[in-house]
């Protein structure tokens, strides 16, 4: 519910359990005054205590009034240059060359319904949604700024987006243009963010914040591997269950930036949205510039209802699912079974393999097209290799299809290699400055996807491919960090808009898939999960979450990966061990285990089990189906932390808590282990459950739980089926 209280300028978000509130001040200062549990209402500034301070300035109209200071009050979307010394949210560079932005409230207007974002990824939705937008001007340079909320009262989700225009009659050139600012008047606490390396994605870090500027980033041109545009401040005792949290997302693929500062009033600035690394925009008059959406979720029940919630939200309101509402198959992709080493009759073994065990779609990976024999040739050249594949996917297609398998592509859209047609005709393509030697990364180069013709002729290729046959899925995979960013389309003065307008170009490029092919499914994937951000989720509602398919690794990037993103959205397969990644031997119950908790396949040479193992992966497939909707649609909980404890364990419990899926998967092992009693979460403490054909009431298994068997061997696994009576 958005409340405007036109007379004292107070506006007032409230959500199921939040509250968010902004007030404009005398001087039409935008004030953030509260963001925290639901409260009644009222006007919240009493909190805001005017001192005079030393050293913090005191803005014009204030005169000589020394308790007034843009330095010392939480405000909306702070200013630059003009006495608030901490992170500003907007730099700009005006004609005259000063770098000065100092915003004042002008106006507002409430909408029902959701906002969008022309070429931006958003949360979408209707009657559920509330619009506010709250009007700013820089009256000296002719700045407006507009800040946009979304709210779903349902999900506590609170979307921020801002747009920037150029109202005057010169150039103004962007420097920085935060996404969400959010000041709390208290620094007492920590931020978490999920960092890692290329197979090894997302793993939780909390740290008390102390004083200054700390966090995260990234200017690889993509989310990156590293660290993830997603970001937890809480209080020091929050845990799963208990404690005040705010977690924050960025809708965007790019470079970005989260960063908080604890000042020196124990006060806490988060500022969030694209890294000013390398970003000049320059926007002429009349012109305006989005900043990526953000989207807000404060729990004051712990982290594992901030999750929930953005589960929800992500799932009913950013994920395009042209599957949704019917049962997704498992699939079998042929990577790790051949890599490169491929032609028809053995992609149509490992077909033959699997689609007596109930796999449903076949995806042929990397290897199909051009000269790509290897990763130092090929990419760029999207047409079929017929030596591989004689009489291309027209005749493949139907082979794969006669075993009731539907099939599937990978493709890499944004590469090329040298060594390829397109390069050898169009060397300009690349992102690259002229006269230097150029980066690779994987022997690739980076096509310069901020241009319209690169685009266009890689658009029309993949077009042509897709349909050529029945295709009913793609994997877009993305597999190097951008460098050498230079584009040769663009005057110097722009050169900082390329990473920007790279981003921009994927997600056109993107859209006019779902335009053109709305029934395909799309999967995400950088070398893994070097890009998996919601950003992505609204183009390809899942993501190859890691290239390492080792189970235990898997969990714990799963389980921080599920911090924000539903289990639905996480790619994850089963592979044949010794691990490609680590050489680690795990059993395949427990690699089915893990797997089956996300976008379920296998990745794997199926003719080369045994019965015994054919067996298991049928049963795994049953499950999974059996399963689907809790897995697919469920609320999930984290039952444990792999980091920390001996054993991992998760649950999905069906909304209306009728049934639910405990997994649990061990470490290794030592002689006379001790018992573990798994409290589960997320019944119905009036409902009694039926566990292995003995009934319990949900308050006893919640609050005394439930015994785990010994395990017998490195991890093991065990998966408990709950129904309501
Ligand atoms: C990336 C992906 C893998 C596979 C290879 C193919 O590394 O993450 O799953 O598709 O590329 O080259």
């Amino acid at each position: 519910m958005i409340i405007c209280d036109e007379t004292n300028l107070l506006f007032t978000l409230h959500t199921k359990n939040t509250t968010y509130q902004m007030k404009a001040d005398s001087y039409r200062v935008l004030l953030h005054t509260y963001y925290g549990p639901r409260i009644s209402g009222g006007d919240l500034s009493y909190l805001i205590q005017y001192t005079d301070r030393g050293f913090s300035p005191n803005p014009g109209e204030a005169g000589h009034c020394r308790t007034y200071s843009l330095d010392t009050l939480p405000q909306e979307y702070s200013s630059c240059g003009v006495g608030d010394f901490r992170l500003p949210s907007l730099e700009t560079e005006l004609a005259d060359g000063s770098h000065i932005t100092d915003l004042r409230f002008i106006g507002f207007a409430r909408q029902d319904g959701k906002y969008a974002l022309d070429g931006l990824p958003a949360f979408f939705g209707g009657g559920e949604w509330e619009t506010l937008i709250l009007f700013l001007e820089d009256t000296a340079a002719h700045l407006r700024v507009e800040l946009y909320y979304g709210v779903l009262e349902a999900q506590d989700l609170i979307t921020r987006a801002v747009r920037i225009v150029n109202q005057g009659n010169r150039p103004i050139r962007l420097y920085q243009a935060a996404s969400v600012c959010l000041d709390f008047q208290r620094g007492d606490l920590d931020l978490i963010t999920f960092d890692g390396r290329h197979v090894m994605e997302r793993c939780p870090h909390r740290a008390p914040l102390r004083p200054g500027v700390q966090g995260v980033g990234s200017i690889r041109g993509t989310s990156s591997h590293q660290h993830n545009p997603f970001v937890v401040l809480c209080e020091p005792g929050t845990g799963e269950d208990s404690g005040l949290c705010w977690g924050a997302m960025l809708l965007y693929s790019g470079n970005f930036q989260a960063q908080a500062e604890r000042s020196q009033f124990e006060g806490c600035r988060l500022v969030m949205g694209i890294n000013p690394h390398h970003f000049c925009y320059t926007l002429a008059p009349n012109e305006g510039f989005t900043a990526p959406e953000a989207a807000l979720i404060c729990s004051p029940n712990g982290f594992s209802q901030m999750s929930r919630q953005y589960h929800r939200a992500i799932r009913k309101h950013l994920l395009r699912d042209p599957l949704a509402g019917q049962r997704k198959p498992v699939l079998i992709n042929n990577w790790e079974a051949t890599y490169f080493d491929f032609d028809a009759d053995r992609l149509v073994q490992i077909a033959q393999a699997a689609a007596p065990l109930g796999i449903g779609l076949f995806v042929m990976d990397d290897g199909w097209f051009g000269s790509r024999d290897s990763d130092h040739s090929g990419l760029g050249d999207w047409s079929v290799n017929q030596k591989k594949l004689p009489g291309g996917l027209e005749a493949l297609v139907p082979r794969i299809k006669a075993l009731g398998m539907s099939f599937g592509l990978w493709i890499e859209p944004e590469m090329v290699n040298e060594d390829s047609q397109l390069y050898r005709e169009h060397p300009d393509w690349v992102l690259g400055i002229p006269g230097r030697a150029q980066t690779r990364g994987r022997s690739q180069l980076v096509l310069d996807f901020s241009r319209a013709e690169v685009r266009d002729h890689i658009y029309s290729a993949l077009r042509a491919v897709l349909s050529s046959a029945d295709i009913t899925y793609i994997k877009w995979d993305m597999n190097r960090s951008l460098s050498d960013v230079w584009s040769a389309a663009l005057p110097t003065e722009r050169q900082g808009e390329v990473y920007h307008r790279y981003v921009l170009g994927v997600y056109d490029l993107l859209n006019r898939f779902h335009r053109d092919f709305p029934n395909l499914l799309m999967e995400g994937c950088s070398g893994g999960g070097g890009r998996f951000d919601a950003g992505m989720l609204y183009y390809t509602p899942q993501i190859w979450c890691s290239d390492n398919t080792d189970a235990i690794d898997r969990l714990h990037i799963q389980y921080g990966t599920s911090f924000c993103y539903p289990p639905c959205t996480m790619g994850a397969h089963v592979s044949s061990v010794p691990n490609e990644q680590n050489g680690r031997v795990t059993p395949l119950e427990t690699r089915g285990v893990v797997a089956m908790s996300g976008a379920f396949g296998y990745e794997m040479d199926l003719g080369k089990t045994t019965q015994a193992e054919r067996e298991i992966i049928q049963k795994q497939v049953a499950d999974y189906h059996a399963y689907y909707q809790l897995i697919q649609d469920g609320d999930y909980y984290r039952l444990s932390n792999p980091f920390q404890d001996p054993f991992t364990a998760w649950a999905h419990v069906s909304q209306d808590q009728r049934q639910a899926l405990v997994s649990v998967v061990t470490g290794s092992v030592c002689a006379a282990p001790s018992f573990v009693t798994l409290r589960l979460k997320g019944l119905d403490p009036s409902l009694r459950y039926q566990v292995n054909g003995v009934s319990y009431p949900g308050d006893v298994l919640m609050q005394a739980g439930y015994p785990l068997p010994m395990p017998w061997g490195d991890y093991q696994s065990v998966q408990l089926y709950l129904s309501a009576q």
